[in-house]
């Protein structure tokens, strides 16, 4: 599938290459860093997706966000080829579309058989323009509006209902619209290791039904005709790279579904959320995508088969590991200021409006020189925004080689959590992405133009 040619020069581009075995297994996307069509042609640049990342930054400008298309589907598909080769039951993957929602990605994952998780109605909206099936749109939320929840039923999209109030007022909703299909958010108790801010499992969490209440939701939900409830969801937290966690979750959920049974209710699927991780950095040590499929698939077999349950619908939503790989952003460099004895910052034109990740969760990333790569490595430098705000630094302590101003750098693994954070601190126009495929660079998001910063501004009259 991916052809990259064995690099001679070990230099400090390449290391970071897709490397295929001899025996020409796919590889698992959230393992690595570059996106998998990534390659150095003959210039020493960096193509990606058979684009050279140079020109695209000439043709597009900079910051970009540049999309691998051959990455988010060979993604799609491992999904879909563990889940077929693992799974004896019907299964569905939803990609979580809050890793990065745009009509693009929709349509690109509907296309290979996903369905969306959405989490607010700008979502729902931005899935059914994409001509992504209703039916296959599943609306999370612990807040969801009456707006929202009517625009989801209107719609025809499963609800996840996440608390009483949502409960209360679908059951009354139901009554003029009878059939709502919903699935119920629990809280787990699972305790994994991942920032504190993206853990949603334990019992501490903003989001689901306390487990505590299982009964009380079970006999509550089966007095209302109105509503069809037909599965239950949770889901633990974001990139986890043990599998146990999972394996718990899988096997809680069996036992709900089997305390379902005790109400009358006919819950036919389980959604286990998503969470897999991804390598930013050499050190980061997920499972691949098969993996953590087989441990899931395993767990809700064998749960089943001892409590001698019929095989639910296995549902997983995932969407990091399905987006973050095929995504870099390519950055112009620009200003350094070096404090001798302490620091080289070396400046960008983008920062935490474009990725919000390290000020927000101390997040890591790596970086090359797109247009040195195989220049060996030379220096130690903090790659800094440009926003007015000390703490906005990307990347702190890069190895990079001897940069200029006007050199390229691309941020890699930054598909997922990126563009859907993003924002217009200190009013910086948000960046353009292309989608790139066979050397044909398509534009998926305009960049934001001045124009459009101020386009929702109202300037009261008295001020004129
Ligand atoms: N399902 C639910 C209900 C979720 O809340 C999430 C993520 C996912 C699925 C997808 O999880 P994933 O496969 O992407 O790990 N902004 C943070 C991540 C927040 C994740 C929120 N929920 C970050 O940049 O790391």
């Amino acid at each position: 599938m991916v052809s990259t040619q064995p690099v001679a020069i070990q230099a400090h581009g390449s290391q970071y290459l897709p490397q295929l075995s001899s025996s020409g297994i796919n590889l698992s996307p959230n393992l690595l860093l570059l996106p998998m069509s990534a390659r150095v042609n003959h210039h020493d640049f960096l193509e990606i997706g058979g684009c050279d990342v140079k020109t695209l930054v000439e043709q597009f400008d900079s910051p970009l966000y540049i999309l691998d298309e051959q990455t988010l589907r060979v993604a799609c598909r491992q999904y879909q080829e563990a889940c077929q080769k693992y799974y004896k039951g019907e299964f569905q993957i939803l990609y979580a579309s809050k890793a990065w929602n745009c009509l693009a990605i929709c349509a690109i994952v509907a296309s290979e058989g996903l369905g969306i998780d959405v989490v607010s109605g700008g979502e729902i909206y931005t899935a059914l323009q994409a001509g992504v099936s209703p039916s296959k749109i599943y609306f999370h939320g612990n807040n969801k509006s009456r707006a929202e929840l009517n625009l989801a039923i209107e719609s025809n999209c499963p609800i996840v209902v996440d608390n009483w109030l949502e409960l209360r007022t679908l059951a009354e909703l139901a009554t003029n619209n009878p059939g709502i299909r919903i699935m119920l958010r629990l809280t787990p108790g699972i305790e994994c290791h991942t920032h504190e801010y993206i853990r949603t499992g334990n019992l501490d969490s903003k989001f689901g039904f306390d487990i505590n209440d299982l009964d009380q939701v079970f006999a509550f939900i089966s007095q209302q005709p109105g509503l069809n409830c037909f599965g239950l969801h949770a889901h633990i937290g974001s990139q986890i790279f043990e599998r146990q966690p999972h394996r718990d979750l899988a096997r809680i959920m069996v036992q709900w579904l089997r305390e379902s049974l005790k109400h009358g209710l006919n819950i036919t699927e389980l959604n286990v959320g998503g969470g897999l991780g991804v390598k930013y950095v050499e050190s980061d040590d997920p499972p691949n995508i098969e993996e953590w499929i087989k441990a899931i698939c395993e767990v809700v077999q064998n749960a089943c088969t001892s409590e001698n349950l019929p095989l639910p619908k296995l549902l997983c939503e995932p969407g990091r590991s399905l987006v973050a790989t095929a995504g870099v952003t390519a950055y112009t460099v620009g200003a350094t200021k070096t404090i001798p004895g302490i620091r080289t910052y070396l400046a960008i034109d983008g920062g935490m409006s474009d990725n919000p990740r390290p000020i927000t969760y101390q997040s890591v990333y790596r970086a090359v020189i797109a247009n040195k790569m195989s220049a060996p490595l030379s220096q130690t430098v903090t790659v800094a925004g440009k926003h007015c705000e000390s703490g906005d630094i990307l990347i702190k302590d890069a190895q990079l080689p001897r940069t200029e101003p006007g050199d390229i750098l691309v941020v890699m693994g930054t598909g997922a959590y990126n563009y859907s954070m993003s924002s217009n601190y200190n009013r910086l126009p948000r960046p353009a992405a292309v989608l790139v495929m066979n050397g044909e660079a398509n534009l998926i998001l305009q960049r934001e133009t001045y124009q459009d910063l101020v386009r929702l501004d109202c300037l009261p009259e008295r001020l004129k």
